[in-house]
């Protein structure tokens, strides 16, 4: 079980703005714990699923935050976007409060598997290139993938910046446009240039996997989820050191 912590602390932690904000909301009557008014906001509470509801919103506790989030076309990766909206536009202000970044970024035009966190631990753990995290891409082309083309992609293509060859770990042709494709390292527009390595070409790009997680089905283009402990648990499993 958690230690207790103040309720000041618990919102300020979740984003809720500053303590003294906290404290205030507290004081409005305007935070319920467990669905029972808080009347002091230095009350230690137990936060093991602890939900709280602020100005009338439910809100689970999360002593960090791990979403999974389905990202539609025309959205950037970043903070400060420079040509579209940012996807972090899309999530609660109190993320972003919270400090949540990317779990690696996806292409404006990419659609799919986005991670964000605000545990830099986790992050780290899951984009540094070394863990050999896969990740699968479905590619939609506008000519038809050869057999030749699915042979070079997992025999190694070497792209103009790097010496070494990039490999596909695993290729599934899902029709004569639409290739599954595995790689362990996405950075610098990998995929697009693997593909036009091999003399194709990427009309969408869509991400279903990040090692042994997958989108959940029924999370629509623009929405988040959190990811609880077992989901966690499959995704650092998924990391080989
Ligand atoms: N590779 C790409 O080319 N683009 C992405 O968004 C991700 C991987």
């Amino acid at each position: 079980m958690a230690k207790p912590i103040s309720l000041e602390k618990i919102l300020f932690s979740q984003g809720f703005g500053t303590r003294r904000y906290c404290s205030d909301l507290v004081y409005a009557d305007l935070v319920k714990v467990n669905g029972v008014l808080a009347e002091d906001s230095d009350e230690k509470i137990a936060t093991d699923n602890l939900v709280l509801n602020v100005e009338g919103q439910d809100w689970e506790y999360h002593e960090k935050a791990y979403l999974a989030f389905n990202k539609p076309p025309h959205y950037e990766c970043s903070h400060k976007t420079t040509h579209h909206s940012s996807v972090y536009s899309l999530l609660p202000s109190l993320f972003i409060e919270r400090g949540v970044q990317c779990v690696g970024r996806l292409d404006y035009d990419t659609t799919g598997l986005l991670l964000i966190s605000d545990d830099g631990q986790f992050i780290h753990k899951m984009t540094t290139p070394k863990k050999n995290i896969g990740k699968v891409y479905e590619i939609t082309t506008p000519e038809p993938m050869t057999q030749k083309q699915i042979e070079c992609l997992l025999n190694g293509v070497v792209l103009e910046d790097d010496p070494k060859p990039c490999y596909a770990t695993a290729c599934l042709q899902l029709s004569e446009h639409v290739l599954a494709m595995t790689i362990v390292e996405g950075r610098c527009h990998k995929v697009k240039r693997m593909m036009a390595a091999v003399g194709n070409h990427v009309a969408g790009l869509h991400r279903t996997e990040i090692g042994a997680y997958r989108m959940p089905a029924d999370l629509a283009e623009g929405e988040w989820r959190w990811l609880y402990p077992d989901e966690l648990k499959q995704l650092s499993q998924s990391v080989v050191s």
